[in-house]
């Protein structure tokens, strides 16, 4: 179990996102128990436990006007870490579009889905009914809050 869970989490430092999409591509997510092992994280790890708690909507709220410093920066982490299967559109590539998507979901719940991608796809009914839409797992893309919240500005735009 130990040594398991060290296994884990040096896997994650190498970029187990990339694995696992490849590895679970069409799965429902059964049988990875990563629920166990992941918040006793090393140094490296991702800055946060898929089973950390969720945040909540006290947790995220929007300034009046958009802060185009941090839409930039958001627009750059799409292009390196999102745009392979989300297009800023309405069609879906491997996951949905992001067009209109802040008519459609709350900050914190894309907040939780980008830094608690697991916790989400294992507990959150309306995640469970995309992936099974999508056939695909989104794998967590390891941002740190601020990145996430980067993120979220530069879903303000579209
Ligand atoms: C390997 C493909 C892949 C990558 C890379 C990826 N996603 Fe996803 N994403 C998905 C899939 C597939 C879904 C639908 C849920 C599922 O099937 O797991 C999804 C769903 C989402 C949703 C919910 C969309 C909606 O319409 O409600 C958000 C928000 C999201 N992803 C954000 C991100 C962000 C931010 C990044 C980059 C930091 C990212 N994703 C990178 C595949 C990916």
């Amino acid at each position: 179990m130990k040594t398991r869970t060290l296994r884990m989490n040096m896997l994650k430092g190498l970029g187990l996102s990339t694995a696992v999409a490849l590895m679970v591509a069409c799965g429902g997510g059964e049988g990875t128990d990563q629920a166990a092992g992941t918040n006793t994280a090393p140094e490296a790890a991702a800055p946060a436990a898929p089973n950390a708690d969720l945040i909540t909507a006290d947790q995220v709220k929007f300034a009046e006007t958009i802060d185009q410093g941090k839409v930039a920066k958001g627009k750059e982490i799409y292009e390196v870490k999102c745009q392979a299967c989300h297009t800023l559109g309405s069609n879906r590539v491997v996951g949905p579009g992001w067009k209109g998507i802040l008519d459609q979901r709350k900050p914190e719940w894309i907040m939780n889905m980008i830094l608690h991608t697991d916790a989400m796809l294992e507990t959150d009914p309306e995640a469970q009914a995309m992936l099974e839409e999508c056939l695909v797992r989104m794998p967590n893309q390891n941002l740190t809050k601020d990145e996430a919240l980067d993120v979220l500005e530069f879903m303000r735009t579209l």
